[in-house]
């Protein structure tokens, strides 16, 4: 069950990330569309702000201490992520909230891959044929093409993380734990 409360700042970033990245995520299909420049313009837009947040995130990640839950990656992170997973074989959800375990270390995943995302989008920004970054020679387009598929193969790791989240919470909604209201709700 729910037992850690997530603080105001946490929930504030967290519900500026899932509405831009899950927006991004979709709206990513429509870019490679040759005929319809408008939905890359929006998705520039859109990835730059998601990329602000994101930086945010960063900077929040950093002052509230959250790495030890978000990158498990040492033995007893590995050994708490281990026990969840095998409690996942007998039908049991490891615990939601702040602790150090699957769920953490599975968020973090979703963090790295989405500032993937942010770091090379902002890059192709910079090198856009015709210009709108800082640079529009001849070698963006070049730039342009490798970072894009570069972009394209982080999207796909990024997939995976957000429809095991969405997932997980769902999972954890329906068993009768109210993580969604936990995250979303931003009164006490
Ligand atoms: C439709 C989109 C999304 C939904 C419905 C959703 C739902 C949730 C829920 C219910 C929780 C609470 C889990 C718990 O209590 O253990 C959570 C936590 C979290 N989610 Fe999402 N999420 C979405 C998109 C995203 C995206 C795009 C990211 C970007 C990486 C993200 C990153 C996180 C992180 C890092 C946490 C832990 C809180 C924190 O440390 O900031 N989520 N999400
Ligand atoms: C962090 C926010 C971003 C997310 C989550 C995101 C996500 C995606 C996704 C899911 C795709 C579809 C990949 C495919 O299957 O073809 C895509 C494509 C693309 N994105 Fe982003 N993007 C972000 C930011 C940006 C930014 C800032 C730019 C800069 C202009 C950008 C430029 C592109 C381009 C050019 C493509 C087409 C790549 C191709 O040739 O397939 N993205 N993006």
């Amino acid at each position: 069950m729910q037992k850690n409360a997530w603080d105001s700042g946490t929930k504030l970033l967290h519900i500026g990330l899932s509405t831009t990245l899950t927006f991004e995520m979709f709206e990513g299909f429509l870019v490679p569309d040759p005929n319809t420049r408008l939905y890359f313009i929006i998705h520039e837009w859109g990835g730059l702000l998601a990329a602000a947040i994101l930086i945010v995130e960063w900077l929040w990640i950093y002052a509230d201490r959250q790495s030890k839950i978000l990158f498990p990656w040492n033995s007893n992170g590995i050994s708490a992520i281990k026990t969840d997973i095998m409690a996942l074989f007998k039908g049991k959800l490891p615990q939601a909230g702040r602790t150090v375990g699957l769920p953490g270390f599975w968020h973090g995943i979703g963090i790295l891959s989405m500032t993937g995302l942010a770091i090379t989008g902002v890059l192709i920004f910079l090198v856009i044929p015709g210009g709108r970054g800082a640079s529009s020679s001849s070698a963006g387009a070049a730039a342009f093409t490798t970072l894009s598929e570069v972009h394209r193969e982080i999207s796909y790791v990024a997939w995976v993380y957000l429809i095991g989240h969405v997932s997980a919470a769902i999972l954890h909604q329906v068993r009768g734990d109210p993580v969604f209201r936990a995250i979303f709700w931003l009164r006490k």
